[in-house]
């Protein structure tokens, strides 16, 4: 059987602060810029979930497109859009939500509702120009 892999993009805006607690708000500015300000700032991020598996021979999809957008709109977009991830995100409250960091935790949040026979890869962009890719590795 062929194995394609199928591609569901998605949307949320959320605010978040990148910063060390144990530093002063000026170092925070040094090491981590702009995405350190102590009063938050937003990011449009961008995602793109993809499923790699088998061509089913009677449905003929890999994974039923429908399933996968409300998995993401349940699971991603209620918890992350329109929230400032560092105070609403129970997995931000100890860890940077970097991209890399949000990507992680997208594809944790993915990976157990999603059979797994079928293999799972997140791509995040947090601008139009920086993205991060995550597979579970
Ligand atoms: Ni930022």
């Amino acid at each position: 059987m062929p194995r394609v892999t199928v591609h569901r993009k998605a949307h949320f805006n959320a605010a978040h602060r990148i910063f060390n607690k144990e530093w002063s708000d000026q170092k925070n500015l040094e090491f981590f810029g702009k995405c350190s300000n102590p009063n938050y700032h937003g990011h449009n991020y961008d995602l793109i979930v993809s499923v790699t598996g088998e061509v089913d021979p009677v449905s003929g999809f890999v994974m039923d497109l429908s399933i996968l957008r409300r998995l993401i709109k349940s699971e991603i977009e209620e918890a992350f859009d329109h929230k400032n991830l560092n105070v609403e995100v129970s997995e931000f409250k100890k860890m940077n939500p970097t991209a890399e960091n949000i990507a992680v935790v997208i594809y944790d949040k993915l990976r157990v509702k999603i059979d797994e026979k079928l293999d799972l890869s997140i791509k995040l962009y947090e601008t139009p120009r920086n993205f991060v890719t995550y597979s579970g590795e």
